[in-house]
């Protein structure tokens, strides 16, 4: 049996090695979210990035703000199918794709975080509209121009070829869109 303090151990001995950070960037990954899982799921909620808040909001109330305000500037509609980029637990995806009506297709790494989405999808909704797929934002498991527009939130910090994920988002959408952790006070929604 693998005890929480063995997974922390094998995690920090990953990411002591800077060449391991590269090479196995895909285990760092999924270790990571198998450790912090839980923390995120009991404070966040099915969304994993950051939202600015206004007077008054809710944790919940400004990360769904902050992802509608997204899909506003991407122009996303019910006519859009939107690729979401490192779709982790799915809570961005079921929420714009409420909101604009769009068709969203989400991609991740984690098979697990693959199934949440699933599950939160059918839990959330419009399922009728929302998929994940397992897959890696460098090889994307898609062909040419299926999708209307990219987008993500908050992810491709964790990719080491950042400049080839944007390509496969550019190559399987007509445009990318995202967001990074910091970004001046007065542009937030
Ligand atoms: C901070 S979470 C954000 C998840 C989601 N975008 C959200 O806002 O709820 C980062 C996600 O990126 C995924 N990820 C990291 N590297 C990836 C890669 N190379 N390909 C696909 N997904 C990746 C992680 O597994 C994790 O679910």
């Amino acid at each position: 049996m693998t005890t929480e303090t063995d997974a922390t151990a094998r995690f920090q001995a990953l990411v002591a090695d800077p060449r391991r950070r590269l090479d196995d960037y895909s285990a760092m990954v999924e270790q990571y979210y198998a450790l912090v899982g839980d923390i995120h799921r009991a404070h966040r909620g099915p969304s994993y990035h950051m939202a600015c808040y206004r007077p008054g909001q809710s944790r919940l109330e400004a990360t769904a703000a902050h992802e509608r305000d997204l899909a506003d500037r991407a122009g996303l509609t019910a006519d859009s199918h939107a690729l979401d980029v490192c779709s982790g637990v799915g809570g961005p995806a079921c929420t714009i794709a409420a909101h604009t009506g769009a068709r969203i297709t989400g991609v991740e790494l984690v098979p697990a975080r693959v199934a949440e989405a699933r599950d939160n999808a059918r839990a959330r909704g419009p399922a009728d509209r929302i998929s994940f797929r397992a897959g890696d934002v460098v090889a994307l498991p898609f062909a040419d121009s299926v999708f209307t527009a990219a987008y993500t939130f908050e992810a491709l910090c964790h990719v080491p070829d950042k400049a080839r994920a944007l390509c496969e988002g550019a190559r399987s959408g007509a445009f990318f869109v995202g967001y990074r952790h910091a970004r001046r006070a007065e542009e937030w929604p």
